[in-house]
């Protein structure tokens, strides 16, 4: 690990890391109630150590509601009981530290759940906890601003007995948090400390660019708010503070940043500026956003994805900022069937974009079930969806006059709950995930992609995406390498380069479904390092990516 000396303290480098994420409640049941546990976590991480991964991200566990699965935390210090206690997390830590695993956890600090003892001591009218949160005057029919919350409505909720608003960027249930108050800033720090003593050794900030608001909420005429309170004036300041305070600047840091601009992520990331080891971004997660609109059908358009992944490896490198590289999480759907084609190549198309990422100047991160090809849910039945946002969604489509199959077709498109169903463990009962009926079906696809059945072919996704863990830990060119784009013959090619000290790498993507004839003069003097395919031959066989060295 490469070590940055600041002032005072030490930023590290996280070049040749790669973090797995886990989804908790849909990762493995370990006492039969359907849902996932830390009893489960503990079970699977000789599977993770040996896909090669130093991170595991969890989700929030913390006690919630769980009315948006854990981001909608009542108490920060505890653990729900439905994914285990206190103890159970013990166990944990040192059975990852045992296996040279660093846990990192989830922290949600843009807002608490409405059932967190500050918000209920706020409903109560004490004015030290109203000022956690953004209560402001109003008439019940005027709601402060016109702003909308991200999971559909207005972002603001009527308190009748105090006789004002709240402010929730996200569900009603979680209420934002005031940062422009010190004292809700030194709680979180406290939170972090206390999950340091633990022997967290990182932390994912959930939508971090959001906590710093305004001073005067205003109305947005051009578009929903969000340019009031995104990468707000305060932000840098603020991350400075929570990290330099907490004593965390060693660790493992990610922010998840919304709607974000490279400039800002620089600040974010360059260890000069001491906030956060590296940026989530999702620009070249839109590709298949009708103007914008999640809630719409949509092929990628693979010529702005490329686009996207270029501007922010070039411009996060001429600026000495540093990505967390991704497709897959717990709010996206899963790519193999969202870029890649999850029926006919499934495997290479698997294959394929875990090389366009992998290959790429960031830190990885894998989600759990992507490293063996999992498909979305292909649900058909509205009864069968979780996730507050798709149902939020599923009504406004409704009244906005979608027919019910078109509405359906889009969730089963864009829903967040593509990527929550239980990880496919093997082809026996409930997908191996729990003995019980899991709180949201698997996939029907399991009796066929499944961890186990995918381990027992040498040519398997799995044994592929380890080889690419291990080649970022051996080749510097990987981990540390300049990032250089590559014109392309084709534009249904990706290609870049990777410089580092007179070794370079060649990374070729066919991102389609076709057969490409390919001049093989382009890798000329260059010796293949990985393929997709057993044999590569004078063409580009459909997906097929490859790696190329030289030295
Ligand atoms: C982030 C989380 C998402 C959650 C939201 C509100 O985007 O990844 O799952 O719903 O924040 O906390
Ligand atoms: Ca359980």
């Amino acid at each position: 690990m490469l070590c940055i000396s600041g002032k005072g303290y030490n930023m590290k480098n996280f070049s040749k890391s790669c973090v797995y994420q886990i989804y908790i409640k849909s990762f493995k049941d370990s006492n039969g109630d359907g849902i996932g546990d830390i009893g489960g976590i503990i079970e699977r991480l000789d599977y993770i150590k040996n896909i090669g991964t130093d991170y595991i991200w969890i989700t929030p566990f913390f006690r919630s509601p769980l009315n948006d699965n854990g981001y909608d935390i009542s108490d920060y210090m505890s653990i729900d009981p439905v994914f285990g206690s206190m103890r159970d997390f013990e166990r944990l830590i040192s059975e990852a530290d045992a296996r040279g695993i660093g846990i990192m956890l989830d922290m949600v600090f843009n807002h608490t759940s409405t059932e967190h003892e500050w918000f209920k001591k706020a409903l109560e009218g004490e004015k030290k906890y109203m000022d956690y949160y953004y209560f402001v005057d109003g008439e019940p029919d005027a709601p402060p601003t016109n702003w909308a919350s991200k999971f559909g409505g207005s972002a603001w909720e009527y308190v009748p007995q105090l006789k004002k608003w709240y402010l929730h960027l996200f569900d009603v249930t979680q209420a934002d948090l005031n940062w422009n108050n010190p004292e809700v800033r030194e709680e979180l720090k406290d939170i972090l400390r206390f999950w340091k003593d633990k022997g967290v050794k990182g932390f994912r900030f959930d939508v971090i660019n959001l906590v710093s608001k305004p001073d005067v909420f205003e109305n947005d005429f051009e578009g929903d708010g969000r340019r009031f309170y995104t990468d707000g004036a305060k932000m840098h300041e603020f991350l400075k503070e929570l990290i330099g305070d907490s004593g965390i600047s060693e660790m493992l840091t990610v922010g998840e940043m919304s709607s974000t601009s490279i400039d800002n992520c620089i600040r974010y990331s360059n260890p000069a500026e001491k906030e956060l080891s590296m940026c989530f971004s999702f620009h070249h997660l839109k590709v298949d956003y009708v103007n914008g609109d999640k809630w719409t059908l949509m092929k990628p358009d693979f010529n702005k994805l490329k686009e996207l992944l270029v501007s922010w490896q070039l411009g996060m490198q001429q600026g000495g900022g540093w990505n967390a590289v991704f497709l897959c999480n717990h709010d996206q759907p899963r790519a193999v069937s969202r870029f890649g084609d999850d029926r006919r190549y499934r495997c290479e198309s698997a294959k394929m974009l875990a090389v366009m990422i992998h290959m790429l100047r960031g830190t990885p991160y894998i989600y759990q079930g992507e490293e063996f090809g999992m498909t979305n849910a292909d649900f058909n039945d509205i009864s069968s969806y979780r996730d507050v946002e798709s149902l939020n969604y599923y009504k406004i489509m409704l009244e906005n006059g979608t027919s019910r199959q078109d509405a359906l077709n889009i969730l089963a498109a864009k829903s967040r709950d593509n990527g929550r169903t239980p990880v496919q463990w093997s082809s026996g009962e409930n997908a191996g995930f729990s003995s019980a009926e899991p709180w949201i079906s698997a996939a029907e696809n399991f009796k066929e992609i499944n961890a186990e059945a995918d381990l027992k072919s040498e040519s398997s996704v799995i044994n592929f995406y380890k080889k690419l863990v291990g080649l970022r830990k051996e080749y510097n060119v990987i981990s540390d390498g300049e990032f250089i784009p590559v014109g392309v013959p084709d534009s249904r090619l990706f290609m870049y380069k990777r410089q580092y000290q007179g070794e370079e790498l060649l990374v070729i993507c066919n991102m389609s479904g076709d057969e490409i004839s390919w001049n093989d003069s382009a890798a000329g003097g260059y010796t293949q390092l990985l393929g997709n395919y057993e044999h590569s031959g004078k063409s580009l066989m459909p997906y097929e990516a490859r790696v190329y060295y030289r030295k």
